[in-house]
């Protein structure tokens, strides 16, 4: 089982997005069974991959979110569902998720991770590892949707994961955010012990054909850093991916062949180079 977190400081670069859509490429054409952990208290990876009603459904049937990996006995109470609730402590092995699909499972996010007070040093950030230790054996691929503010969560996605992503919209001011990001993410690895990797940038939400991308492009190739860590597919922008993207609609089931395309491309090079990276250790 391969963990990998798409992650960014720099918010509304398709992280999400890209993460959900890879993990439904992983899943529809490459027959892996992956996982999706939306550990980002806006939670828009589970809005785009639940309808509200089977939200409800799945609080009300007392099955989990992430807030339950972090806060054992949790149950949500308030303005999500009525009534109250008898909190019983629970097994990371108990965890109950969300199927999205065959072979594709969500565990929901919580706005909740907005309220629970988490310092660094409790040793909960090591939670979310130990959660993943139980299902190493169902998945082959976790991917992990992060938040784009430096945080608890976004330490724990590190702490758990064997790769990184980096999603980036190909402008200049989001381009300089990821030396920064590179330099969080080292000091993380030097402070936690991680083996954690970059696999690679990809382009999103790009305009073909512009100045700017070109510019990007040629910035990133001459850059001793970043030039083998492009993914030379990137995300185009089309806005039928904002559009469909509440009604809970994939990019690999809309009807725009040059977007399928793109993910199909996107998603061959992500399995190319974790691949590389296997055979080379
Ligand atoms: N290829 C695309 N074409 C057009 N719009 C896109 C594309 N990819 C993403 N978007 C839109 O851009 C916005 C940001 O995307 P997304 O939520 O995936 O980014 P994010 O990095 O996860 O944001 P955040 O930092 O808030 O978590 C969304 O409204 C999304 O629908
Ligand atoms: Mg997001």
């Amino acid at each position: 089982m391969k963990i990998i977190s798409f992650i960014n400081m720099k918010g509304g670069v398709a992280k999400t997005t890209l993460s959900l859509n890879v993990a439904d490429c992983l899943c529809s054409r490459h027959e892996q069974r992956v996982l999706v952990i939306d550990i980002d208290p806006q939670f828009n990876a589970t809005q785009c991959l639940m309808s509200a009603d089977q939200y409800v459904d799945h609080i009300e049937n007392q099955r989990d979110t992430i807030i339950n990996i972090f806060e054992r006995g949790y149950r949500p109470t308030v303005g999500v569902v009525d009534g109250p609730e008898e909190a019983s402590p629970k097994n990371l092995c108990d965890i109950n998720l969300f199927e999205v699909k065959e072979n594709y499972g969500l565990l929901p996010g919580s706005l909740d991770l907005y309220r629970l007070e988490m310092a660094s040093g409790e040793g909960r950030e090591n939670r979310l590892k130990k959660y993943l230790e139980t299902v190493e054996n169902f998945y082959d691929f976790v991917v992990i949707d992060t938040p784009p503010t430096p945080s608890i969560w976004m330490t724990s996605a590190l702490i758990s994961s064997d790769y990184y992503v980096i999603p980036v919209k190909p402008d200049p001011i989001s381009l300089t955010g990821i030396d920064l990001l590179y330099g969080i993410i080292g000091e993380k690895k030097e402070n936690y012990g991680l083996n954690i990797k970059c696999i690679g940038l990809v382009l999103t939400i790009v305009e073909d054909g512009t100045i700017v991308f070109r510019q990007a492009k040629e910035n990133l190739a001459n850059n001793d850093r970043w030039k083998n860590l492009v993914f030379s597919r990137f995300l185009p922008k089309r806005t039928e991916v904002a559009r469909q993207q509440l009604n809970q609609q994939l990019i690999l089931t809309s009807n725009n062949n040059e977007l399928k395309q793109s993910l199909v491309n996107i998603t061959k090079e992500f399995l190319e180079r974790i691949e590389d990276d296997e055979q080379g250790q």
